[in-house]
């Protein structure tokens, strides 16, 4: 599949692909083959984070397509983050500079701040952690001082659009009151059971594109978790809802298709993950089919504030001064 992705227009007047491909958990072999699988497919948007350690890997491949002539970086939308080591003033350029290098590129199409969270910035150790077992907080955070950092980079031209992510309401109002550049997107855990409303009518309000992550409710992350950080977690199953499945059944799509059509129709930016070359592709087919008034209206009551990134297997997190789920509604 090669036809063109339907896109959003940010408010610096850049086109983001609706669907972008989601990389966090997948890591270099594995990621190098499904990258390459996604741009066969037709993806042009490509979400990455330095804290995901696999900038490089991606650099790589992007930079082989571009050597090939089989894409040109005008065509390809690449965002990255500041990681929360980096989140002070001082850790802007800083990351981004090493992300750019990670990446092989010039610039980035979107620039975000990961978390309004910070860590200390200790090098070789991207989430420090005391003997204690707790996170090594920087509680020092001044989102509006960071932004000033986040618009020189904006300047410097190393990225074309600054936005946030993880940021809660009351902090994305603090940076509109106080910024020159406004952001252009606002990236947050977003699914049938996480809806965001307040959050998203902000954003609507004031221009700024929503992006959903975990747009799936992260199916995979039950594993990853038990891997990566010994830890047992209960996930919803978003995708067995019966609800979703009879919506699906109705239009001859996959249940992932429904959800992911639910939220590029509600105006949504999403960027699912999958390493898997027949998945990555299904999940790019869903501009051939549109959901009804009722299946609109049957989705949306299935926001029951379920939360499923909270941060919180990072020990001590909730400590932080900044830290933005307090709001939660369910957990
Ligand atoms: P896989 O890589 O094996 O395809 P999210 O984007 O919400 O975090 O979800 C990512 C998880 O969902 C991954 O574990 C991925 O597994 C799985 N996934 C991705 N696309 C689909 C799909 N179309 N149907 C079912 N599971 C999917």
């Amino acid at each position: 599949m090669t036809s063109k992705i339907p896109s959003f227009t940010l408010n610096n007047g850049r086109e983001m692909p609706s669907i972008g491909y989601g990389t966090w958990q997948a890591k270099d072999e594995e990621l190098e083959k499904a990258l390459e699988a996604a741009l066969e497919a037709g993806y042009r948007h490509i979400d990455t984070a330095y804290i995901y350690e696999n900038e490089k890997v991606i650099g790589k491949v992007l930079k082989r397509w571009i050597d090939e002539g089989r894409v040109k970086r005008e065509d390809i939308f690449l965002v990255t983050k500041l990681p929360p080591g980096g989140v002070h003033p001082e850790g802007v350029s800083k990351y981004l500079n090493r992300s750019l290098e990670n990446l092989q590129m010039d610039y980035v199409d979107l620039y975000l701040i990961h978390a309004p969270f910070a860590f200390k910035d200790v090098d070789g150790q991207p989430v420090p952690i005391k003997p204690d077992g707790t996170i090594d907080l920087d509680t020092s955070t001044d989102h509006v001082a960071i932004w000033k950092e986040m618009e020189k980079q904006m300047d410097s031209g190393k990225t074309k659009a600054i936005g946030l992510s993880n940021f809660n309401k009351t902090q994305i109002e603090r940076v509109l009151k106080n910024c020159k550049i406004r952001p252009s997107a606002l990236q947050i855990e977003l699914h049938p059971y996480l809806q965001q409303n307040e959050l998203v009518d902000v954003c609507k309000q004031n221009n700024i594109i929503v992006t959903a992550y975990s747009p799936l409710g992260s199916p995979g992350l039950a594993a990853f978790m038990e891997t990566n950080f010994g830890r047992k977690i209960n996930l919803p199953d978003i995708l067995g809802n019966p609800t979703i499945k009879a919506i699906a059944k109705k239009h001859s799509k996959t249940e992932a298709q429904a959800v992911l059509r639910f939220l590029v129709q509600s105006g949504f930016v999403a960027i699912p993950k999958s390493t898997n070359p027949v998945r990555l592709k299904q999940n790019l087919d869903i501009f051939d089919f549109e959901l009804d008034e009722e299946d609109i209206k049957q989705l949306k009551v299935l926001d029951e504030g379920i939360r499923i990134c909270d941060w919180k297997v990072v020990k001590g997190i909730e400590n932080h001064p900044e830290y933005p789920f307090k709001d939660v509604i369910k957990e």
